[in-house]
């Protein structure tokens, strides 16, 4: 089993809708794919995480890669893991409180347990933008 995190800029003029229609096609296609994971998008960046058989992640960002809603991707974990964190999320869509003041809460409660590297760079995609 394997787990990837990447960062990425959004296209200009992507909208919320727009992240919702990437969204719709994760969750159609990530359970034939044997994959799940998390989004967490703050308006200008993509932060992705996807678990699943390694083969299966690699054919995903070959068309992640050439999606043209994003550019500027950048691996930010790339490991083996034991188990999956969340078995049951095809992709959830994490959203980010627009008051930071609340995020880091809110964090505690929304994130899964990752490996302590992994959390530590959501936690700081999330609080830092
Ligand atoms: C930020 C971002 C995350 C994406 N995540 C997934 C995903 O988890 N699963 C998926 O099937 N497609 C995802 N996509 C969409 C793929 O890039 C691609 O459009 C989709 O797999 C359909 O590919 P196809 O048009 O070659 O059939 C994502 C796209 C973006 C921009």
């Amino acid at each position: 089993m394997h787990r990837i995190i990447y960062i990425s800029t959004a296209a200009d003029g992507l909208t919320d809708a727009g992240v919702a229609d990437i969204v719709a096609t994760a969750e159609r296609d990530n359970p034939i794919n044997q994959l799940t994971g998390f989004l967490l998008y703050n308006q200008r960046n993509f932060l992705q995480m996807l678990e699943g058989p390694r083969d299966r992640i690699g054919s995903l960002m070959r068309r992640i890669i050439s999606d043209e809603r994003h550019h500027g991707i950048v691996m930010m974990v790339d490991e083996e893991i034991a188990a999956r964190s969340c078995a049951d999320w095809q992709m959830r869509w994490i959203r980010l409180s627009l008051d930071m003041g609340r995020r880091s809460e809110e964090l505690q409660t929304s994130l899964p347990v990752l490996s302590p590297g992994a959390t530590q760079i959501v936690r700081n995609f999330a609080l830092l933008n």
